[in-house]
């Protein structure tokens, strides 16, 4: 069985809701497909008008974040019931910027991946290292041990739903992309890891991207690769590019 591929884009902290819907105009003729899902990923306040905006196209309206309680006293969170109260199908848990910068760890990304499961959300769950841990020869254990956690509890059935993005953190936003080889080397990894966790159907079936600075001019490379299912792209989601990368 053949994977579908998944180009999602990760709008970050960019694009004021009027931003978004004219974002969206632009790009709905320039991602139209039926050989990969077009996921944008876009702030929680986008959510509503770029669903509007997407209306009739093939873009799916994703989340960039989401709680792993059902709702409460948690000032300023996302629950998965608001996002799924519109129609939301795909949420990014666990990406290095949350990790870095709002304390998410290994355990609340598993917390969060099993809620995004629970409302029938998709995770793309992220992994990747840092430039240190590269140079230290420690990349696929650091890998490994973020999807065993991310997994824990997650079934075979849910597992071979989700979407795993590979981001080097060294690659994201700098540039730099990742060659395809080292990007395969480490997506094959991951799908190793996946089957030991599991098994091969769960591992054949389950999506893995590359993310890092994907252009238009890395994408079909990368996209050739063949345990690399699509990309998670931040800056280049953001202009025509994206089109190109859609349609590698
Ligand atoms: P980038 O970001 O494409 O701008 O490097 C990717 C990401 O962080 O998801």
């Amino acid at each position: 069985m053949a994977r579908k591929k998944i180009i999602a884009g990760n709008w970050k902290m960019n694009m004021t809701p009027s931003e978004a819907v004219e974002l969206i105009n632009t790009l709905k003729p320039l991602v139209a497909t039926e050989k990969a899902d077009v996921v944008f990923c876009v702030p929680a306040i986008d959510i509503i008008p770029a669903m509007e905006a997407a209306k009739g196209s093939n873009i799916q309206i994703g989340a960039e974040n989401m709680y792993f309680e059902e709702k409460g006293a948690y000032t300023g969170e996302i629950s998965p019931a608001m996002l799924t109260d519109v129609g939301v199908k795909y949420v990014i848990i666990g990406h290095s910027e949350r990790r870095e910068y709002f304390a998410e760890t290994d355990e609340t990304v598993n917390k969060k991946v099993l809620k995004a499961f629970e409302h029938g959300i998709t995770p793309i769950v992220c992994c990747g290292e840092t430039l240190t841990q590269r140079e230290q020869g420690v990349t696929i254990d650091f890998i490994r041990q973020q999807i065993k956690i991310a997994f824990l509890n997650v079934t075979a059935d849910q597992a071979k739903t989700a979407v795993i993005a590979y981001e080097p953190i060294w690659a994201i936003g700098t540039g730099k992309t990742a060659t395809s080889d080292q990007a395969q080397e480490v997506c094959s990894a991951i799908r190793a890891c996946i089957r030991e966790i599991y098994d091969e159907a769960t591992a054949e079936a389950i999506r893995i991207q590359y993310g890092g600075s994907v252009n238009a001019s890395t994408a079909a490379e990368l996209f050739a690769k063949p345990d690399i299912d699509g990309g998670l792209v931040g800056g280049a989601a953001l202009k025509p590019d994206f089109g190109k990368i859609v349609n590698y």
